[in-house]
């Protein structure tokens, strides 16, 4: 099987090299980077061709047990096989079961049609899929399309969202989720999927359940945007994932990594390349967090055109920990509201999804070199009982700008206890709940037009975060206040110089470290809501203690650039 060697090989490499990534190690981004050139090799000789079998492929006969048959004779070959489909053949088919061994090979022009009858999928719900890869060593390729035919699933509507066909059926609970996945790929072993097109989707595109060594390379996956609970790819309870320049459209979150079984974590996970769009989530960690998820790499994405951009939700007991996000450009704006997500370019909550739900922890995730055009700005909310620590944001360029007229002003912390939190202003780095989070060459833009609920540049929430250290921050506001708000701008200003003035006075002289506030800035820093002194000097202090401890130097510069004026980055001083 010297065909699934080097993919094998390449996914435990990957798998070690996170496991270096994890551990700080440099190199390992380099020998990452030779481990991307590498590229699975010819499909095994053994071919069954699926028109040996009995299949027609003229889209309206079905060729599900055609299809079958013929990876039941490759499967029983002792090295495999190769299930062929034909050039601008249309297959409809039923369900097909990818057994050990088997790769299909779909190429151009091929297309697989899934059969929309109730009986065209199995018995239990947690068995429908249109291609199930059960299997060790298994796959598919080519450049060919699996088309869910979403249509026939759906119908009326209105201008946001479809009516989706649920299927009644006793297996079922879910009421709105009684329907089909694209591909599954369950209790698996070296799977690759490489190049293949999944095509309008009526549910998740592609579901790792429980399976480790998978790699999803050159995916592309359309789904309807109108079409709810359409997902990407969703990683479940798995290990060593490997997702490579895949590109996703869909309605609902573009990647999800989840986990749904308590003593089923997910680790090492590479997504490295890749092109994504959500009318909710571009990539999400969570929101069921039921087991832990570590060492996850994200690296070289675009995000397009997204209701949120990278997001961590854990809503269960289990913990996110040893998350890198580097080199990724972010767009987020605003959709309707009933979709996830609220135009901000990061959000990491951790918080109870229900009453005396037990809340697992968000540690150590660092974002590197991310530049994002969003509509909102960066929240990080833990909660009283989870608070988020050791984030790490170094090398962000953030610009706000107004891309929409849909109304903001909201914080989303769905799901769970809190909710939508209406009336707020958004600010370009909120923080609730965190400790030890580090900003670093941080720069912020506002835009102009400006949106009406646009707050502040960092906004915290007194008493609830301590030890964070700020090092070049740089301010360039470059919108008009908000038109016919200026008492409120007025005011916002009034507070943080209030603010400064009682930072100032918390000071001792001579103590070599502080944050220092242009006096000018528009949008500056403030603690949420009744910032007493106390916390505000709790805030400075932790600051301090965080630079004394760490041995950082702070910087800080919050400038404006106004009229042209180019701002200064001037040293302030050095611990
Ligand atoms: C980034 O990913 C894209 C595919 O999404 C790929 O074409 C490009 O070569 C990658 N660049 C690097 C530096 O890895
Ligand atoms: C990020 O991009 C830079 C410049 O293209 C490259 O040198 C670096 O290796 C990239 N890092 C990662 C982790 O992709
Ligand atoms: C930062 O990421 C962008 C892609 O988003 C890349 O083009 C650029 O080279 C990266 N810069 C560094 C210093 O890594």
């Amino acid at each position: 099987m010297k065909t699934h060697i080097l993919v094998v090989r390449y996914v435990c490499l990957a798998g070690f090299l996170l496991l270096q990534l994890a551990a700080g190690q440099d190199e390992a981004l380099l020998a990452l980077e030779a481990a991307e050139e590498a590229t699975p090799t010819p499909l095994p000789e053994f071919k069954c061709p699926v028109k040996d079998y009995g299949a027609i492929g003229d889209g309206t006969a079905y060729d599900t047990k055609a299809i079958q048959t013929a990876i039941d004779a490759c499967t029983k070959n002792k090295d495999g096989g190769v299930v062929t489909f034909d050039e601008g053949k249309q297959y409809l088919t039923g369900q097909i079961i990818v057994k050990d061994g088997v790769k299909l090979r779909l190429p151009k022009s091929a297309t697989i049609l899934a059969g929309s009858k109730r009986e065209n999928y199995p018995k239990s719900f947690t068995d429908w899929y249109l291609i199930l890869f059960q299997c060790q060593n298994c796959g598919a390729e080519g450049q060919g399309r699996i088309d869910m035919q979403g249509t026939l699933w759906t119908y009326g509507g209105n201008m946001e969202r479809k009516q989706v066909t649920n299927w009644d059926d006793a297996s079922c609970q879910m009421q709105d989720e009684c329907r089909p996945h694209l591909v599954g790929v369950r209790d698996s072993f070296q799977v690759t999927i490489q190049g293949v097109e999944l095509y309008d989707a009526v549910h998740w595109a592609v579901h790792i359940l429980r399976s480790e060594a998978v790699a999803l390379m050159g995916v592309s996956i359309w789904g309807d945007p109108l079409v709810p609970l359409s997902r990407g790819i969703v990683v479940d309870s798995s290990r060593r994932i490997y997702l490579g320049g895949d590109v996703i459209s869909t309605a609902d979150n573009a990647v999800t990594l989840q986990t749904t079984a308590a003593d089923k974590p997910i680790e090492f996970v590479l997504v490295d390349g890749g092109l994504f769009q959500s009318k909710s989530v571009a990539i999400q960690i969570g929101d069921q967090t039921r087991a832990h998820m570590t060492t996850l790499v994200f690296q070289n994405i675009t995000i397009q055109q997204s209701h949120r951009g990278l997001a961590i939700a854990v809503r269960d007991e289990g913990s996110v920990s040893g998350v890198q996000f580097t080199n990724i450009s972010v767009e987020a704006l605003f959709f309707e509201r009933s979709w996830n997500g609220a135009a901000e370019p990061i959000h990491i909550t951790a918080m109870p999804r229900t009453v005396g739900t037990k809340v697992g922890t968000v540690t150590d995730v660092q974002f590197t070199n991310i530049s994002a055009v969003a509509e909102a700005g960066i929240v990080v909310a833990g909660s009283p009982g989870s608070t988020i620590e050791g984030l790490v944001l170094e090398g962000l360029q953030l610009e706000l700008t107004r891309q929409t007229d849909i109304p903001g002003g909201f914080l989303d912390y769905r799901p769970g206890l809190r909710g939508l939190v209406d009336d707020v202003t958004t600010s370009a780095i909120f923080l609730e709940h965190a400790n030890h989070a580090t900003l670093s060459n941080v720069e912020i833009v506002w835009g102009k037009p400006a949106r009406p609920e646009w707050g502040q540049t960092l906004e915290i929430t007194p008493h609830s975060v301590h030890a964070i250290s700020v090092q070049n921050l740089f301010v360039h506001d470059e919108s008009a206040h908000p038109a016919g708000d200026a008492e409120a701008a007025g005011s916002a200003r009034g507070t943080m110089m209030e603010w400064v003035r009682k930072i100032q006075a918390n000071l001792r002289s001579g103590n070599g470290a502080f944050l220092k506030l242009e006096a000018n800035a528009a949008r500056g820093v403030v603690g949420r809501r009744a910032a007493s002194s106390a916390s505000v000097a709790m805030l400075v202090l932790s600051a301090i203690m965080a630079v004394a401890l760490v041995g950082f130097v702070i910087y800080d510069q919050i400038t404006r650039r106004r009229n042209g004026a180019k701002p200064t980055f001037e040293k302030v001083a050095s611990a």
